[in-house]
């Protein structure tokens, strides 16, 4: 039988539909396939902003013609939007012909949800306030090849005052570092070049009293030909220690994802941030005195309730003193349950979609000029890709630059050292060395 899984949303999701289809394979549904063909749909879901949610709307509805047409064909629908507060009853309201909706704690429970529901004609609906097991025991279906994402934490205590996944994904969990371990080793045996530690909030792991900085020592001694990347990180809880690891292991990729939201204080206050924007800096100065071509990306919100004209021209200094390479940028979104959604002081739509071109606009252009010194340089690229539409191979490096090339056979999973000739965005293109 074949499935298709349509999955919203951040790395952990991405991560989380190779759970599903990993359980969807066990449960006989073999091939994946487009809607049309599919004996089951699943959508993987995201709530962080309202657009996100209004798409999976969008895209389940549309799909009650086809379940007409196929009464055979099951719909599942899980995620961080099923776990939402009443949303599993709007979902049965609105969209009856979804046959099963499941939480973020009992994805385990999918088989036997797919199972009970070949016997019954109602929707089936497990939801469970919190995970109750660390480890889930389902083995992926791994879909990212030369990468692979190992969880090492679940969930988030941090209660940023915008954001509902505190809400939806439960207190955070550590992963026993024996078994994340044993996870990342089998995974380089198998011929994985990229691991990627994945948590909310990679900084305050805590397995079995070891901390962050000691499991990526721990993983980045594994041996073997690979990069180690990490994200989430949260400036509250970055640490010299984590710095002096990354300095000792050139498998740690030379990149920093660490969220800044925005660069005025009042504003992080108000978000619950728990740092200044001078604390913020003097993280990124350490990191560069340490590591000085580290790149780091961010996270920026604009339009935070009662956030100013002057407020938001910090967020653009931050932009330059910082100096992000790269940046998601985002129109605060106010969720329901969230503290912010309550406050006086909401900003106007006009307003924030003004703050959001600007602050696109200052991100790019100081995107473009970093490429733009890349010409003539080498690098060294993890094959990730071939794009079918322009023809060329295209992976990134350890500093998460985009780099393409041009080869007559297939080279995805081998590190290949280019010659950049040409800037284009993002996007830098270069001959093989
Ligand atoms: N509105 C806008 N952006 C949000 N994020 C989280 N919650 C919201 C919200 N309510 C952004 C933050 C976070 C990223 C994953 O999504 O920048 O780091
Ligand atoms: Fe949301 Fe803050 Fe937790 Fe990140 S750290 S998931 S922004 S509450």
């Amino acid at each position: 039988m074949k499935y298709h899984i349509t999955t919203y949303g951040c790395q952990m999701n991405l991560h989380e539909s190779e759970k599903i289809a990993g359980i969807l394979n066990a449960c006989g549904y073999d091939e994946e396939c487009g809607e049309e063909e599919a004996d089951i749909i699943v959508f993987n879901t995201c709530c962080i902003r309202e657009n996100a949610e209004n798409h999976a709307f969008g895209n389940i509805g549309a799909l009650k013609k086809l379940k007409k047409r196929k009464p055979s064909l099951l719909i599942a629908m899980g995620g961080c939007m099923a776990q939402e507060a009443g949303k599993a009853e709007y979902i049965k309201r609105k969209f009856p012909f979804v046959d099963i909706v499941f939480g973020t704690h009992n994805l385990c429970e999918l088989q036997a949800l797919i199972e009970k529901k070949r016997a019954t004609k109602k929707t089936v609906v497990s939801l469970k306030e919190e995970r109750e097991m660390v480890e889930d025991g389902i083995t992926p279906v791994r879909k990212s090849y030369p990468n692979a994402w190992v969880n090492i934490t679940y969930g988030c205590n941090n209660f940023c005052t915008y954001c509902i996944v505190p809400y939806v994904r439960g207190r955070e969990k550590s992963r026993a570092p024996e078994e994340i371990l044993k996870e990342v080793e089998e995974l380089v045996q198998a011929g994985y070049k990229e691991i990627t530690l994945l948590g909310q909030n990679v900084n305050s792991y805590s397995g079995n009293g070891m901390r962050f900085p000691e499991l990526l020592d721990k993983v980045a001694s594994i041996g073997g030909n690979f990069r180690v990347a990490f994200m989430t990180s949260h400036p509250k809880d970055f640490s010299e220690e984590l710095v002096a690891v990354m300095k000792k292991h050139s498998k740690i990729c030379r990149r920093l994802h660490l969220p800044a939201q925005s660069g005025s204080d009042r504003i992080l206050s108000l978000m619950n941030r728990r740092y200044t924007r001078e604390k913020y800096l003097n993280e990124i100065a350490l990191l560069r005195r340490e590591i000085p071509d580290c790149e780091v990306t961010t996270d920026l919100i604009v339009g935070f309730p009662t956030e100013t004209e002057e407020e938001f021209g910090e967020t653009l200094t931050l932009v330059r003193e910082a100096g992000f390479s790269s940046a998601f940028t985002f129109v605060y979104s106010p969720r329901a349950g969230t503290k912010a959604a309550e406050m006086e002081g909401q900003i106007p739509e006009d307003v924030s979609k003004l703050r959001i071109m600007r602050l696109v606009e200052c991100v790019n252009r100081q995107t473009r000029e970093k490429s733009a010194r890349c010409v003539g340089q080498t690098l060294e690229i993890l094959v990730e890709d071939y794009d079918g539409k322009k023809g060329f191979y295209l992976g990134r490096d350890s500093y998460g630059r985009m780099g393409y090339f041009k080869s007559d056979r297939d080279r995805v999973g081998e590190f290949v050292t280019l010659k950049i000739t040409k800037a284009n965005g993002v996007s830098l293109f270069g001959e093989e060395q």
